[in-house]
């Protein structure tokens, strides 16, 4: 059932002109009344903003604009030609998601701005303000003296208020895959914290960080900046003032451009975000990115339905077998895509990835022609594409297609109305893509507005062919998993296969503690828990995970993505009474609850599952054992569940004893209270069945 009530009700037409110098005030409140926003013209004519929470300023007076390409800056000389307000709230339900149903209610002010001299431009500034934060768009609306505008910069500052903690990765125009960084804000250093050899793409022009980035102040405020509904446009990093504390838009360019956004009028840019919350708990529960995007364009999406995979995938990470076929050993072989099938299908497992299955990995990676070298629709000789399917039809598995474009984008973008249709005779719902390497076209990044464009337009087509995306380095998460509901999950993060080659050792425990409250915050993350052998020195002992297994357990409720995969050897799971978790556990929800949390610290979650009565738990630490009490008060009165607990032993520790692990049953009610001791690294995994 969908509430909708539209208020749109005029409750201000100001019109004033800024000549003589004086400043114009308007302003916005949150439904409860906590955040302010105030829009101002500066005695110089600049559009600008403030921010306040609870009456204590947390946006100091921040300017707007935008310098154009052959033409003179839209920024200054601006009069204000009108303001309206409204209000909006409505429940809209997600097809699938972290909860069902989203509250999305907020109070809207719309500025309509004109230059006063010679050329007349006219800009419009929307705000919306919701309980948990803000966003502001610009609009450029259709005009006289604009049609076409070449964006060489957007100017848009967040002027902060004191030097606030930032947990925060460099604003690398190619990738995001850096660990992040716990530092005050005029410390952030972006330039030596980015190339890393492991990667083989990277780029950091200036001090900048890429959003989500997310903030404490000494106050206890946490704040999260990012942008939602990221269409035709390039993303945005802040560049960081470490002296005046502010930050400000730079946009990802292209070396064969001298600008960044190429737009003709009329448009609307991504929404710039702030999430501000009074603790860590609530910006998990933030639904401000998916709020600000636009509602469902696809008609049908119920040939997607949220699973647990399994894959070929994991073994070439960690050297056992390998992508091409001229290795030797290759991973995509039938054979080996029966077994994982035969082991999903006996798991409560729905799909299986199979990697490395069509010809052209002997020329992926470290070369510079690239392009032609996948068709995505011939499947080496060792491996019989439609039998597979045929076989995990016969064992209720689906397939999960994977399209690895080595970035070569022209390639990709010729072949895919020819790969989606095979996909889609072979009724095969989902893609895992990957843009491994520098793109091609040269010059080109991964986060301008031609590889927006890219992701974009590649999760619009594959829709017409009932095709889901799960896209590795993929361009940032903006909520537009609302508007396109195919778009199901992304990497975007230092993913678990670090964990198996880094040079650095792989993600610290502090990674994911750290993940909760920043990239989770954009949207669904492809992070591949479940690894079982965590030393697997069999293969490499120069690597392992850095947790212990309690708390790979942990992430199936931790991280939400609606593919969530069981990512180890079938031979590492097999016979570990630990994999009944991962077989019970849930991928789709009806409601979340964030118990705990403190960001690069801990943080707990429980989930009920969609369609049943069931609960599921999350728990994880960092470096750091700690003890932790959970309420179940979350469960519905008088009733009577199972509860199988996943813990670490008392000894455990992410390095020392990573899989010790204890497990216990006891009845629960929504009265119980139980201890939990994390390890170093650890933590614990819950599932909560209702007993008859
Ligand atoms: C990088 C992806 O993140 C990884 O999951 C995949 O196996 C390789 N590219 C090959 O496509
Ligand atoms: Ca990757």
């Amino acid at each position: 059932m969908k509430i909708l009530k539209l208020s749109f009700l005029v409750i201000s037409i100001i019109l004033f002109s800024c000549s003589g110098g004086k400043i114009i005030t308007t302003k916005v409140v949150s439904p409860d009344e906590a955040i302010e926003v105030a829009f101002k013209i500066t005695e110089k004519g600049e559009a600008a903003y403030t921010v306040s929470f609870k009456n204590n300023e947390v946006i100091k007076t921040s300017t707007l604009g935008f310098d154009l390409k052959d033409l003179p800056s839209l920024k200054g000389d601006l009069k204000l030609i009108n303001a309206k307000q409204s209000s909006f709230n409505e429940v809209w339900e997600m097809p699938w998601g972290e909860q069902t149903k989203v509250e999305n209610n907020y109070n809207q002010l719309k500025i309509e701005l004109q230059e006063t001299s010679v050329l007349k431009r006219k800009l419009n500034v929307i705000f919306k303000v919701y309980n948990d934060g803000i966003g502001f768009r610009y609009e450029f609306p259709k005009q006289e003296n604009l049609s076409e505008v070449f964006i060489t910069e957007e100017n848009t500052q967040f002027k902060l208020t004191d030097d606030h903690k930032v947990w925060w990765i460099p604003g690398d125009w190619d990738i995001y895959e850096h660990l992040y960084n716990t530092t005050q804000f005029s410390e952030i250093d972006a330039e030596s914290k980015g190339n890393h050899s492991d990667l083989a793409q990277t780029s950091i022009p200036e001090n900048a960080v890429n959003t989500p980035v997310t903030m404490k102040t000494k106050n206890g405020l946490h704040l999260s900046f990012h942008e939602a509904s990221l269409v035709n446009y390039s993303g945005m990093t802040l560049k960081v003032d470490t002296v005046n504390m502010v930050m400000a838009s730079s946009l990802v360019g292209s070396d064969n451009l001298d600008y960044k956004v190429k737009r003709t009028l009329p448009f609307e840019t991504p929404w710039r975000t702030i999430q501000i919350t009074e603790n860590a708990v609530d910006l998990i529960a933030s639904n401000l990115i998916v709020n600000l995007n636009e509602p469902n364009k696809l008609e049908d999406i119920s040939w997607f339905k949220p699973t647990k995979y399994t894959g070929i995938w994991w073994e070439m990470h960690l050297g056992k077998s390998s992508w091409d076929m001229a290795s030797g050993k290759h991973g995509a072989t039938t054979k080996n895509a029966k077994a994982f099938i035969d082991f999903s299908a006996k798991n409560n497992i729905g799909a299986v990835l199979i990697e490395g299955w069509n010809t052209g990995w002997e020329h992926w990676i470290g070369f510079e022609d690239r392009e032609g070298v996948f068709d995505f629709v011939t499947p080496y000789s060792d491996y019989d594409l439609q039998e597979v399917v045929r076989y995990g039809n016969e064992k209720g598995v689906d397939i999960i297609m994977h399209h690895e474009t080595s970035a070569a984008t022209e390639t990709y973008e010729k072949q895919q109305d020819t790969a989606f249709a095979l996909m889609q005779s072979l009724g095969i719902h989902a893609v895992k893509t990957g843009y491994v390497g520098k793109i091609l076209p040269k010059g080109e990044y991964h986060h301008g507005q031609y590889m927006v464009n890219q992701y974009n337009n590649t999760v619009i087509k594959a829709a017409k062919y009932q095709v889901a995306i799960n896209a590795h380095e993929p361009i940032k998460a903006t909520g537009l998993r609302r508007t396109y509901p195919n778009t199901i999950s992304r990497e975007g993060l230092r993913g678990q296969e670090f964990n198996a080659w880094s040079s650095d050792g792989g993600n610290p425990p502090e990674h994911l503690p750290i993940i909760a409250f920043t990239r989770m915050l954009a949207g669904p993350i492809d992070y591949t828990p479940g690894i079982f052998d965590i030393k697997f020195d069999k293969y490499k002992t120069e690597n392992q995970v850095n947790t212990t297994i309690a708390q790979q357990l942990a992430l199936y409720v931790v991280i939400y993505s609606p593919v969530q995969m069981a990512a180890d050897l079938i031979e590492n799971y097999e016979g570990n009474p630990a994999l009944q978790f991962i077989s019970d556990v849930g991928v789709d929800w009806e409601q979340t609850k964030v118990l705990n949390g403190e960001i690069g610290d801990f943080v707990t979650i429980a989930r009920q599952e969609k369609g049943t009565e069931n609960w599921f738990v999350g728990g994880i630490t960092d470096e750091n054992s700690r003890e932790m009490s959970i309420n179940f008060d979350f469960l519905p009165d008088d009733k009577v569940y199972k509860a199988t607990i996943y813990e670490d032993t008392e000894d455990a520790h992410w390095d020392k004893n990573p899989t010790a692990l204890n497990i216990r049953v006891v009845e629960i009610t929504n009265q119980t209270n139980l201890k939990f001791k994390l390890a170093p690294g650890g933590g614990f995994a819950i599932s909560i069945i209702k007993s008859k």
